[in-house]
């Protein structure tokens, strides 16, 4: 059975990381749908340890506390889930239209708008994920070092976004996808919806890297829990469930 989610948001005009924050009150014992959004994160993370610059009112850095009904292996579709309600709420309130690069990354033509950093933890009341999403809104929150790369949703749209619209959005979108994903069948529906929203899901030339190895391929659709499946060069199906994945330019 699923439940239908109630969300409790605390905003914070500063913050060392939403995450951190949705962890804390997790392990205090915060129920499901707890949303922390801040105007500034002071250390905001990322993927594989990263940092997520965070500047004053240049984005929207949110996190939500949940504790799923799902075998513990399918979490990592919590990431898919998100992504593709990242991808909903921007083409609702914005109508913009944004490619997903797996696992995290939203894209607009190959320049990252926004990520998602989902974490699991332990607390009294059991395991819980916190699925953090960054959105790059202004421009002028765009380091130099980062322009070539990285793309705002006000640079896409030629038009200052509206902040509460794509928070209400973003709230809206996933309490659906979170109920798609928990339903039967849910989640091979949401692996489709993802392979359907994402240039990286099929005969997408990559480099994948891992801690000690690299290697290029072309991209095979997903496991069903989420993992890319690359073709290498020997055609071999290498299944990648961690490690970073770049486009190979011009090779699609
Ligand atoms: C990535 O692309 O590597 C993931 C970036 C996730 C950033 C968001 S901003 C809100 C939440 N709080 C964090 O510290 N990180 C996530």
């Amino acid at each position: 059975m699923t439940r239908e989610m109630s969300f409790r948001i605390l905003r914070f005009d500063s913050i060392d990381s939403t995450n951190l924050e949705a962890m804390r009150q997790a392990r205090a014992g915060a129920r499901e749908g707890l949303c922390i959004v801040a105007r500034e994160q002071t250390a905001g993370r990322g993927r594989l340890d990263r940092s997520w610059q965070s500047p004053k009112d240049a984005g929207l850095y949110f996190s939500i506390v949940l504790r799923p009904e799902l075998k513990m292996n399918s979490w990592p579709l919590l990431t898919l889930m998100a992504a593709l309600a990242v991808s909903d709420a921007l083409v609702k309130a914005c109508g913009l239209r944004v490619d997903i690069k797996w696992p995290n990354d939203l894209c607009v033509k190959d320049r990252k708008l926004g990520g998602i950093l989902a974490e699991t933890i332990d607390t009294e009341k059991g395991s819980a994920a916190i699925v953090g999403i960054g959105i790059n809104l202004f421009s002028h929150g765009l380091r130099d070092t980062i322009r070539d790369t990285a793309t705002s949703v006000e640079s896409e749209i030629a038009a200052e976004p509206d902040v509460e619209s794509v928070l209400q959005a973003l709230l809206k979108a996933i309490s659906e996808r979170y109920e798609v994903l928990q339903s039967p069948k849910g989640e091979e529906h949401t692996i489709r919806e993802w392979c359907a929203n994402s240039s990286f899901a099929f005969d997408r030339q990559v480099r994948v890297s891992l801690d000690s190895d690299s290697f290029v391929g072309a991209t095979r659709g997903l496991e069903s829990d989420g993992a890319l499946r690359v073709e290498t060069e020997a055609g071999r199906i290498r299944v990648v469930r961690a490690g970073d994945v770049t486009a190979l330019r011009g090779m699609k």
